[in-house]
């Protein structure tokens, strides 16, 4: 038996999209190149925006159509179609509603119980509904598919309890939780064992890690650096990993930019100099509402401490705009504080109001073709400061983990520095995935670098 999973949403979901994978192959089924051969199918959906609800559910909603030979979906020998992930805890039972025909849903925090699932519908059994407690552990979740890949991701740190009044996090991936550090090193190490150059730790708000439940035990060494936050003394212990080269880590809230941190980005070489740091707002009045619990000042402070440290260091962010009552005065605060923060890269996010959060009470008041305008202008804005920020670059020789063949030209190979800029070269001689190389960069584009081996 044949199986796919298609991945909608964040790492979070990539991640728990792998550990399917690999319970799945442990369970005996073997993964499908393609649609034309997949028996099983599982999506994992994302809630974050209605629109990314609405694809995982359409996805959902073709397959099953190829299950009862109507559609145009080219999956001939689909028996089995289940949704995982954090639109299937919004939707609970109307789940069913939208997918009749559904042959089971299962909640994040719940992906463990997959493969007994599929059995059960193998059997003949349909809409079967699972859904996750908001303390619940999942089990699988160090399950990794093992093969030659270089990067992986580890979480770290479930759950959210930030409660930022547009986020719908929280109610569909429940409350914190924090692995405990051994268990983390204990997985990392086997990673790094079997060749994996670069992990990326995962968490709504990483930086939170052993705050709301103790990751450290009385058992666990000291600190030989003598940190004790719980974050930094994770990244310490990675840091001893024989074989691992980098240590990425995502997402992050601005409180948690304490010294400690910026000392471990100094102390522990393998920690890559980047930080996606989500701002979502420039205006302080709009930061108060959103319950973001900073102020533009302070997020501005933040950033200027990983730059004092290191001019170079990449900060990334995450910026939302017509939200309910943004001002075209609040939208030019954001603008200027993206100006002042100088961002290496930006995502930028239509407010989309999400059932059940505190904003979703507030009248949804940007029209759309405003929050549309906002959008562009932030990303015109963007590659003109991405275009400035890798210009400063041009001549330096960055250390770049190679990922491939470049997606635009085969030719050339690319992968990425420290900061997480991509870096495209041509291969002068011959380099393997995974290596970790010197490019001398030529050239600066707003999105990607290019240079020749040093
Ligand atoms: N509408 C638009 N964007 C949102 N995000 C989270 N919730 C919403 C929403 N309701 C964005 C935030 C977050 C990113 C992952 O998605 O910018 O950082
Ligand atoms: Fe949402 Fe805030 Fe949690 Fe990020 S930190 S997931 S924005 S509630």
């Amino acid at each position: 038996m044949k199986f796919l999973v298609h991945t909608y949403g964040c790492q979070m979901n990539v991640r728990d999209s792998e550990a399917v994978e690999a319970l799945m192959l442990a369970a005996g089924y073997e993964k499908a190149a393609d649609e034309s051969e997949v028996d099983i199918v599982i999506v994992n959906s994302c809630t974050v925006r209605d629109m990314a609800e609405r694809k995982a559910v359409g996805k959902c909603g073709n397959l099953i159509a190829a299950k009862e030979g109507r559609g145009k979906t080219v999956a001939p020998h689909v028996k089995v179609v289940g949704l995982m992930g954090c639109a299937v805890k919004r939707m609970g039972a109307d789940v069913f509603k939208s997918l009749p025909k559904l042959d089971f849903a299962v909640g994040p925090r719940r992906f463990g119980v997959i493969p007994r699932l599929v059995e059960r519908c193998l059997a003949g059994e349909t809409r079967i509904l699972e859904l996750p407690d908001d303390n619940e552990v999942p089990t699988g979740m160090d399950a990794h598919v093992g093969g030659t890949s270089f990067q992986s991701y580890v979480t770290v740190l479930l759950g959210c309890d930030n409660r930022c009044s547009y986020c719908i996090v929280p109610d569909v991936r429940g409350h914190e939780y924090s692995r405990p550090a051994r268990e983390v090193v204990a997985e990392v190490r086997a990673l790094a064992a079997r060749g994996v150059k670069e992990v990326c730790l995962l968490g709504q708000s990483v930086l939170r890690y052993g705050v709301r439940n103790a990751a450290w035990g009385p058992d666990d060494p000291p600190s030989p650096g003598g940190y004790t936050e719980a974050f930094p003394r994770l990244l310490e212990a990675l840091n001893a990993i024989d074989g691992l080269a980098r240590i990425r880590f995502t997402s992050a809230h601005p409180k948690g930019c304490t010294d400690e941190l910026v000392c471990a980005y100094a102390d522990f070489p393998k920690v890559c100099r980047h930080l996606h740091l989500p701002v979502q707002s420039g205006s302080d009045r709009v930061l108060k509402e959103m319950g973001r619990h900073y102020t533009r000042a302070e997020y501005l402070a933040a950033v200027a401490k990983l730059r004092a440290f290191d001019p170079e260091f990449a900060v990334t962010t995450d910026v939302i705009v017509g939200y309910p009552g943004e001002t075209e005065g609040d939208f030019e605060a954001t603008r200027s504080l993206m100006e002042e923060a100088g961002f290496d890269n930006a995502f930028v996010f239509k407010y989309s109001p999400r059932p059940g959060t505190r904003s979703a009470a507030l009248p949804d008041d940007v029209p759309t073709e405003e929050k549309e305008r906002r959008d562009q202008v932030l990303l015109a804005d963007q590659q003109v400061r991405g275009q400035a920020r890798n210009d400063r670059l041009v001549g330096t020789v960055r250390e770049v983990l190679v990922e491939g063949p470049s997606l635009r030209n085969a030719a050339r190979w690319s992968g990425r520095d420290s900061g997480n800029r991509i870096v495209v070269f041509e291969p002068s001689r011959p380099v393997r995935i995974g290596d970790l190389v010197q490019v001398r960069i030529r050239e600066a584009h707003p999105q990607i670098l290019i240079g020749e081996l040093a």
